[in-house]
């Protein structure tokens, strides 16, 4: 049983192509923001980074990525290669995509705004805030 791995499925309708909807009941947090990652280079790594606050669910609506999460204690993996499952990366979660093709495309749903603060971008800060956190508690 995964205890960092939340995925969320979502209706698809399948006609002359494939219809996907998200929505609101869907999501554990109200939408702020929409991205989307179109043609990332093969291979290369992307995400590597935390949250403090922003909670985010993310679809692979088409071709693959291999999600990595690891939230101080745990590191679990998948593979998204369906348009309707979503991921959800809760706030203080490290994540990583890996193994995108150029064809990949991604779609992410946010909680809030854009904010660089709310970036942890050095994996031994985010350790060392997790343990402080764990500390105190
Ligand atoms: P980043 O979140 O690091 O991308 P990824 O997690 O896919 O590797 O964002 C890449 C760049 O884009 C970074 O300079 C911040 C900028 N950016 C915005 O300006 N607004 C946004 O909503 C997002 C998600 C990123």
């Amino acid at each position: 049983m995964s205890k960092l791995i939340k995925l969320i499925e979502v209706k698809k309708i399948i006609d002359d192509g494939i219809l996907c909807v998200v929505e609101d009941l869907n999501l554990p947090f109200k939408i702020k923001r929409v991205y989307y990652i179109i043609s990332p280079k093969s291979g290369l790594l992307r995400g590597a980074h935390a949250h403090y606050k922003n909670k985010q669910v993310l679809f692979c609506i088409r071709g693959s990525v291999r999600m990595v999460l690891d939230d101080g204690q745990n590191k679990e993996e998948v593979t998204l290669n369906r348009p309707n499952i979503g991921i959800v990366l809760d706030k203080m979660v490290w994540h990583e995509m890996h193994d995108m093709n150029t064809n990949s495309l991604l779609l992410v749903l946010a909680s809030d705004l854009f904010s660089q603060n709310d970036y942890i971008r050095d994996y031994k800060s985010f350790s060392k805030l997790i343990s402080n956190a764990k500390k105190n508690y």
